[in-house]
């Protein structure tokens, strides 16, 4: 009996150590429910086993038998929860490490983009002529001949035609607009004067290319019509404008030209921005830069759009954005705007 006991005792000893030495050695939650199934489980537990089958012992052998068993079993649970929770411990703590985030690391500086040189053109044009009462209008870059041509006073036949290599898409009827002039008829046969508009926007010429020709590229198209409209004001506007965009100082000169759209006609300079007018490279040694084309908006043109030219008189004026982008931030190959070479565009901005 005594042996009997003592065998049971023994074999309750020896399960709590094998038991003890395995559970110390069980670094994940998986081998913890490994562990677990196999001495406690109901199914394959040992533990369990002996404690179902305590029944079978003689009642004297039952009691003490079973309290060393159900201790163990308190002892073997208590020991998993305290593995269990050691374990959890490491893991954040090995997690933390992993993640570690040094905040007194300087930051990383991300690269920050900006405006194109033309918008930034095209946005300071808009903020100089909206306070002079421009308003801003948009047109089609696809054209009639009528708009582009006919209605500017350029007939089929006329030279002024050749100055502008054409894109036709469907010839002598449709086109790429090759200025933004046709707006000018836009904007009178949809407005009743006054009218003070300025267009910005793309234009199309099928020329060869060079350092100061693309075939895309964009201008600027002021109109202002009106009862009381004269030449000067035509230069006050043109002043003004060249002075927010070149500087207080600038001097505008007018020189007699021609435009079939326009009577009389002028094409305007500024004196150089580069050597104030003694003469370089930029200016080609003349002192002057050469801006645009201007003029009195001509009676056959607003006879045109149903405006009667005894009553309303206007002036209009144009020119190239890449040209005053160029001049403004320097650059002397008009091809890299459209480029998208991130060194010139870096070097502008
Ligand atoms: N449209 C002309 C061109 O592309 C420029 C121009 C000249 C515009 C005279 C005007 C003007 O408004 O009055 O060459």
């Amino acid at each position: 009996m005594a042996t009997e006991r003592t065998d049971h005792e023994r074999r309750l000893a020896a399960l709590r150590e094998r038991a003890s030495a395995e559970l110390a050695t069980s670094a994940t939650t998986e081998a913890l429910e490994e562990w677990r199934a196999r001495y406690l489980g109901r199914e394959r537990g040992e533990l369990t086993a002996i404690l179902k089958d305590l029944g079978k012992l003689p009642g004297d052998q039952r009691k003490q038998v079973g309290q060393t068993a159900n201790r163990l079993k308190a002892d073997l649970e208590q020991a998993l929860e305290a593995r269990r929770a050691a374990l959890l411990t490491r893991e954040r703590a090995e997690a933390l490490e992993r993640e570690r985030l040094d905040i007194t690391l300087p930051g990383r500086a991300w690269p920050r983009g900006h405006i194109h040189p033309l918008s930034r053109t095209v946005r300071d044009i808009v903020r100089v002529m909206r306070p002079m009462g421009f308003q801003l209008y948009d047109g089609p870059e696809v054209e009639t001949d009528y708009y582009n041509f006919q209605a500017l006073n350029i007939p089929a036949d006329h030279p002024a035609r050749d100055m502008q290599d054409t894109f036709w898409i469907a010839p002598g009827q449709i086109l790429l607009r090759t200025q933004t002039s046709p707006m000018q008829i836009h904007v009178m046969e949809r407005m009743r004067p006054p009218v003070r508009a300025v267009v910005l926007g793309k234009v199309y010429r099928n020329e060869a290319l060079d350092a100061s020709h693309e075939a895309i590229f964009h201008q600027m198209e002021g109109l202002l019509i009106d009862e009381h409209c004269t030449m000067s004001d035509l230069r006050g506007v043109v002043e003004r404008f060249a002075r927010e965009m070149f500087g207080e100082d600038r001097k505008v000169r007018f020189r007699p030209s021609y435009f079939p759209f326009t009577e009389p006609s002028a094409e305007f300079d500024i004196d150089c921005l580069i050597c104030k007018g003694a003469g370089c490279r930029v200016c080609k040694y003349s002192g002057w830069l050469e801006m645009g084309g201007s003029g009195m908006v001509d009676p056959r043109v607003l006879r045109g759009v149903g405006y009667d030219p005894t009553i309303y008189r206007g002036f209009a004026f144009g020119l190239g954005i890449e040209r005053i982008a160029m001049l403004r931030y320097g650059g002397d190959d008009i091809r890299l705007f459209a480029s998208n070479d991130l060194r010139f565009l870096r070097q502008l901005g």
